[in-house]
């Protein structure tokens, strides 16, 4: 029987641990749509599942991989053909589910999204389940009244997946954009992204007041912890934050005058939305959400290069995002 290659999780360490191995499909999970795979980008959360830093597999062994782009070879849902380009993520893909770093893989048609006009499967993998975060982040902050002529955003995490991408969207919808990283070397990059001005991370001052200097009007904050603190106590009247990572902790000491005297809102930010929303962010992500700098965000890996895309992501020394590409060999 033909075999493929796989990224599979397997029930060793406390969270499991990942390998690069073979597999066939009589090894599939459950679903009616089979895609050959030709994109799956690297998240966080893939890192975190790969070297067992968390829980998130929930199966053994299981196929990692939070996202992935490619063609439906069969389908035994009238809703897709072969040769359809589709995006899957969510609903347990890469946790409960086989994800995407694998070359082929079977998928239950509820969750398989239609490739948008106006994105290549590249591109969308780009995207992955970082960009669309992104997306869900600025039309969350744009649904609570967020405007170029408000101030100011800043985008915490800068050189990161999730942030890079939001740069991008926030600067080609004309706002002011502040990148806040831990990489100055990155600055140049940040730039050519659209970040108007970059501050280093290394320098800032939290403070321990319970209102800051009010300087931004919104906000979209990978890292979490006491900067997400800093930051609630930092927004302007009516500030918007949008938050969704703890790459930097998960804990924050807080208080409510934020809240109460300059109405700041704390925007929860998950990726996990009824396929219907999901479809409406990806419109968006086509069409005037659509980056500017995918090329520059986005690199294509060798699937042999997963295991140096965790550790790099894991030590915080990655940049943009990073593509499995399965035509590279
Ligand atoms: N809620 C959701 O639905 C959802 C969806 C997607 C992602 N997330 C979360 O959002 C966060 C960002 O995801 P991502 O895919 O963009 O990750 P990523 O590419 O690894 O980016 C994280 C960035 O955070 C910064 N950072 C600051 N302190 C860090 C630390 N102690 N360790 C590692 N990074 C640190 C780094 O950027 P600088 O050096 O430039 O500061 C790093 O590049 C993660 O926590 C992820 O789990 C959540």
């Amino acid at each position: 029987m033909e075999k493929f290659r796989a990224y599979r999780v397997h029930d060793d360490g406390k969270f499991g641990s990942g390998r690069a191995e073979t597999m066939t499909r009589a090894e599939f999970d459950a679903g009616n749509v089979m895609v050959r795979i030709a994109f799956a980008s690297v998240n966080y959360k893939d890192a975190l599942t790969a070297r067992g830093k968390a829980k998130i597999a929930r199966r053994f062994p299981l196929v990692a991989g939070i996202d992935l782009v490619g063609t439906v070879e069969s389908s035994e849902d009238p809703r897709f053909k072969p040769g359809d380009e589709v995006i899957v993520h969510g609903f347990g893909l890469g946790g409960d589910h086989d994800g995407g770093y694998a070359e082929f893989g079977r998928f239950p048609a509820e969750w398989v999204i239609p490739l948008p006009e106006g994105l290549t499967l590249f591109d969308a993998s780009a995207l992955g389940v970082a960009g669309h975060t992104a997306g869900i982040a600025v039309d969350l902050m744009q649904l609570n009244g967020l405007m170029p002529d408000k101030g100011k955003v800043l985008v915490n995490g800068a050189t990161g997946g999730v942030a890079s991408v939001a740069i991008d969207i926030l600067s080609k919808l004309g706002f002011h954009v502040v990148a806040l990283t831990g990489k100055m070397n990155e600055a140049d990059y940040l730039r050519s992204l659209g970040a108007a001005e970059v501050l280093d991370r290394n320098a800032l001052q939290l403070g321990t007041k319970p209102l800051e200097a009010a300087m931004w009007a919104g906000a979209v904050d990978s890292v979490g912890g006491e900067q997400l603190g800093w930051l609630i106590r930092s927004m302007q009247r009516d500030g918007v934050i949008a938050a969704f990572g703890n790459a930097g902790g998960v804990e924050f000491k807080g208080n409510v005058l934020p809240f109460i005297l300059r109405g700041v809102r704390l925007l929860g930010t998950n990726v996990e939305n009824p396929l219907e929303r999901k479809k409406a962010i990806w419109q968006r992500l086509a069409s005037d959400l659509k980056p500017r700098h995918l090329e520059r965000v986005a690199r294509r890996i060798r699937f042999e290069g997963l295991d140096q895309a965790f550790d790099d992501l894991l030590a915080a020394r990655a940049r943009g995002r990073q593509v499995v590409d399965f035509s590279l060999g």
